[in-house]
């Protein structure tokens, strides 16, 4: 039996289109956590809707660990921009993601008020098979042949740019322009999200090949707000990858 590509979306406008792509489907809930098993090109894939928040996508991950047995796992979805070069429409293709609200601030007394840039990233912990425990890390590393995989098919895409670059993941909305500059200085960041992080830590522990891949569905620094089609943009892109990676394994 072929171990299945597992597709992540958040909410229902980054995953259902996924899922009308299937044929032979079959749903299921294993928690409350919402998963449909079909065939994509012939080849068996999982959908899966993580819901929002790092814990849910690494507690959705690891049930989809332990009942589907993936050989690879794409989250991917919407963002917000850190990268003054990028617009609504752009998709990255995740080299690293990073844990952005994991830091640890310099020590400020009493009274002293707060700078929130007097701060060093901290990172999570995964399991490492070298080291056989788990090791705290800041980057968490894309596969290279999903990378891979997915640069071979930007061509394809023609409603904006594809760039690869840094996802930043916390459970925060960041509408300060100022803060995401920061973040986009101290990280590299190019955008953020609220998944991808705790997915990465979690394929890490599984040693299951990760790539988080995220369209711009609206930036701060030019004042575009929440445009919920790049949903659809992104995972027809998704399933582009998809099909191209399935020839590799
Ligand atoms: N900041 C944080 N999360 C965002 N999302 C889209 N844009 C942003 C943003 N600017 C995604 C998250 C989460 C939901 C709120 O949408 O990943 O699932």
């Amino acid at each position: 039996d072929k171990r299945p590509i597992l597709l992540q979306g958040a909410m229902d406008i980054e995953m259902q289109d996924m899922v009308k792509a299937l044929t032979d489907t079959t749903e299921y809930t294993i928690g409350q956590w919402y998963y449909v098993a079909g065939q994509l090109d012939g080849y068996p894939v999982v959908v899966s809707r993580t819901e929002q928040g790092l814990a849910n996508a690494g507690a959705s991950t690891a049930l989809a660990m332990e009942y589907f047995n993936p050989v690879a796992v794409i989250n991917q979805g919407t963002s917000g921009g850190h990268d003054p070069e990028l617009h609504t429409f752009d998709i990255v293709l995740g080299e690293t993601t990073v844990p952005s609200a994991a830091w640890m601030t310099e020590a400020s007394a009493k009274g002293a008020g707060v700078d929130y840039k007097a701060m060093t990233m901290n990172g999570v912990y995964a399991y490492d098979k070298n080291q056989k425990t788990f090791v705290k890390e800041v980057k968490y590393p894309g596969d290279e042949t999903l990378l891979n995989c997915a640069q071979a098919v930007a061509d394809t895409y023609n409603k904006g740019k594809v760039v690869k670059g840094v996802i930043s993941s916390s459970d925060e909305w960041n509408n300060q322009i100022d803060r995401m500059l920061f973040l986009h200085e101290l990280n590299g960041s190019s955008c953020e999200e609220m998944e991808s992080n705790s997915v990465a830590q979690v394929c890490k522990t599984y040693d299951v090949p990760y790539l988080g891949i995220r369209i711009l569905s609206n930036t701060g620094i030019y004042g575009e707000d929440f445009n919920p089609e790049t949903g659809s943009a992104c995972q027809e892109y998704v399933l582009n990858v998809a099909k191209n990676y399935i020839q590799t394994v």
